[in-house]
């Protein structure tokens, strides 16, 4: 498990640059702020402040109105025509209290104007205020960001949402008209035989699977999107798992006339994983292997057991995938270039559930195909568990 030490992060002073061309107001303002705890930096004239506040980068600056190399309106003015300076609030210093004074200073951009012999007390409270301020509106400003980036994302994933039922919808559509038509011929023709009826039946017990197939399918796949799929880590037998996956699929390759190579190590390899993701994984590359086969081909199923890991590669002899196929693969409803052989089932859905469970079982998951050169999918499963233990 990660462990954080625990900092205590001192509060950053702020920082505040000064320009007076008078000495002594100089020493005694900058005096004064030092011991209200800032950081003050001290310039003379207006020139030099301009030419170093970029790597000063102070938090507010106080400037007097009167310098004696240029007026504190053209310094104003300046900060507030460049970039990175602009934001930097400006006070000006003023011992005259003249209101065009401070019209003009204002529409310059700067926040306020104060009057020295009002005291340092009230100079304190406005860069406080000032201070404070400043730290809002960068504050405002990250949220706004965040909150944008947060509309795009919920957008993007409203799109998706719609794309999704649009697809699943419409997947849906062929197999409930097809039980529609049927129930329509059943209830008015009359002069059916049982075996017609029984022929039907069997037509709608196929609708009624490719329907359940895509629900099934749908609901994993929320489930895993959701985060609600719950991992139960536990040490198994990989050989095993992989042989139980093959014996499921052996009626299904011989009806293709298909042959399953194995080259597994006999021998006991335990490993530390959640052994349903695993089943579900192979099974999904597996009943692929088969489907996009052509009839009499084989399918080699290796299993290579390293120090830290182990590879299990499902390779076929079928059509492969093409390179715009591979920009595609592992998203949701992609039924790529190859079709099944033999009128099976296709949601598109059982690759992108690969991708997610491979994620999820901290396994990787890789490709290694050309087009008519067959498929071979390598799942990766790592033998450092320590992170399930940790959680
Ligand atoms: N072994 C393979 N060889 C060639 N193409 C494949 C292979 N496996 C998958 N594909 C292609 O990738 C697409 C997506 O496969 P995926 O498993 O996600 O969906 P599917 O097999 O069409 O449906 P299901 O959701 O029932 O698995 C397939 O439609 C097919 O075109
Ligand atoms: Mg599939």
């Amino acid at each position: 498990m990660r462990k954080y030490e625990s900092k205590i992060i001192p509060a950053k002073k702020s920082l505040i640059l000064l320009i007076d061309s008078n000495l002594t107001k100089l020493r005694k303002i900058g005096n004064y702020l030092k011991s209200k705890n800032f950081d003050v930096v001290l310039a003379q004239e207006g020139k030099s402040a301009l030419e170093s506040v970029n790597n000063i980068k102070p938090d507010l600056i106080l400037l007097d109105l009167i310098l004696s190399d240029m007026d504190g309106y053209e310094v104003c003015e300046i900060l507030k025509n460049r970039s990175e300076t602009k934001d930097i609030p400006v006070i000006f210093l003023s011992t005259e209290s003249a209101t065009e004074n401070i019209i003009q200073g204002l529409q310059l951009g700067a926040v306020d104007f104060i009057h020295l012999e009002n005291g340092e007390a009230e100079l304190l409270a406005r860069i406080n205020t000032h201070l404070k301020l400043k730290r809002y509106t960068e504050e405002l400003e990250q949220s706004n960001k965040q909150l944008k980036i947060l509309i795009e994302e919920l957008n993007k994933l409203n799109e998706e949402k719609d794309e999704f039922l649009g697809i699943a919808a419409h997947d849906l559509k062929n197999p409930i008209s097809n039980i529609a038509l049927i129930a329509k011929i059943l209830i008015n023709d009359e002069n059916l035989s049982k075996e017609d009826i029984k022929g039907f039946a069997n037509d709608i017990l196929v609708s009624a699977e490719r329907m359940l197939e895509l629900i099934k399918n749908l609901l994993d796949l929320n489930k895993i999107e959701r985060g609600e799929l719950v991992l139960k880590p536990r040490l198994f037998n990989i050989v095993e798992t992989i042989k139980f996956v093959i014996s499921t699929y052996l009626e299904k390759a011989k009806e293709k006339n298909i042959i399953i190579k194995q080259d597994l190590n006999n021998k006991e390899i335990k490993i530390v994983s959640d052994e349903n993701a695993v089943i579900q994984i192979l099974d999904n590359l597996l009943s692929n292997a088969i489907k996009y086969s052509p009839f009499n081909k084989s399918i080699h199923i290796k299993l290579s057991d390293y120090k830290n890991y182990l590879k299990i590669s499902i390779r076929d002899e079928g059509p492969g995938f093409t390179d715009e196929d591979k920009k595609n693969l592992f998203k949701k409803f992609a039924r790529l270039s190859a079709q099944p052989t033999a009128g099976e089932n296709s949601t598109g859905l059982g690759l992108s559930i690969v991708k997610k469970l491979a994620d999820a079982i901290n396994a990787k998951i890789n490709l290694v195909s050309s087009k008519g050169n067959g498929a071979n999918f390598v799942l990766t499963l790592f033998k450092n568990v320590e992170e399930y233990f940790n959680e």
